[in-house]
């Protein structure tokens, strides 16, 4: 006979993986961007501009989880998350981090060592760090696991292996994607791990929409992000054709803020003083 704990379990691994699912068919992870991959031509300065703009989300994202290390409720819920935060500063990379690993990719699509932060960013861009900084504070804790969970570490491969077409595509190198290549085997590993983390907790209806709001509230912002995203690599295309016309890519009226501009005003500075690493 099936314990009430056996049961438990089974009906959080069934929300789990509908949740997956839904996660699977969200436009942040299929994105136009990305499906698009594999139709369209793409060059290193595409991803030059790709870059430019996805750095600061991979440099904050360790700052996210530690926040939320602080606030687990658990032991076993702080092992799962720490367990994951190893791997982000670089154990199964050759001990470089994971913003260290994409500053390599970086400087392989022609960006100057030391200039990794200098572009402006679409206000979307910035959004998606502020909006994550926000779901781990101010949030309960299960929204936060599961924008970091479900919303990053479930995504991640899917969006990474459309990536990965537009990369062999401009002509990269094995070593110089490898930012993006070893993301399909870990973050497969980190999703699991955080699955297990929220196995403890999905046990119950509010339980369940905390999880699901956040990952929602993730994806919602990186939909977003890629639109952003796109919005530079067209205006970057057209610009010269078109140099009167503008676009939320382009700098009219006040100067979009760049990554060492909003450096300091992020919440894990403000908070603790530290530097920021990560995703
Ligand atoms: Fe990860
Ligand atoms: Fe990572």
């Amino acid at each position: 006979m099936t314990s009430v704990a056996e049961a438990e379990v089974s009906s959080a691994r069934a929300f789990l993986k509908d949740l997956r699912e839904e996660i699977r068919n969200h436009p942040g992870v299929g994105h136009s961007l990305l499906s698009r991959m594999f139709m369209d031509p793409r060059t290193k300065h595409d991803f030059r501009v790709l870059a430019s703009q996805h750095y600061p989300l991979v440099a904050n994202f360790t700052a996210y989880m530690e926040l939320l290390l602080l606030r687990a409720p658990t032991s076993e819920a702080k092992c799962w998350i720490a367990k994951v935060l190893v791997d982000e500063y670089g154990d199964r990379s050759h001990g470089a981090d994971h913003p260290q690993a994409y500053r390599a990719f970086m400087h392989a699509a022609g960006i100057e060592p030391g200039f990794e932060s200098d572009f402006p960013l679409h206000p979307d861009a910035v959004d998606f760090i502020r909006e994550h900084y926000r779901i781990c504070t101010e949030e309960p804790f299960l929204v936060g696991l599961g924008a970091v969970g479900p919303g990053h570490e479930w995504s991640i491969p899917t969006m990474f292996e459309h990536v990965l077409v537009g990369l062999r595509k401009a002509g990269f190198e094995a070593e110089e994607m490898a930012y993006w290549t070893m993301h399909l085997d870990q973050d497969a590993d980190h999703g699991d791990w955080l699955e297990e983390a929220l196995v403890e907790y999905c046990h119950t209806e509010e339980a369940r929409a905390q999880v699901r709001h956040g990952a929602l509230l993730s994806l919602n912002a990186r939909e977003k992000f890629w639109w952003g995203v796109l919005d530079k690599v067209n205006t970057e295309l057209t610009k010269s054709a078109f140099p009167g016309i503008a676009s939320a890519a382009l700098e009219s009226g006040s100067p979009q803020p760049t990554f060492n501009h909003i450096r300091e005003e992020l919440e894990i500075n403000i908070s603790f003083g530290g530097e920021m690493s990560g995703e």
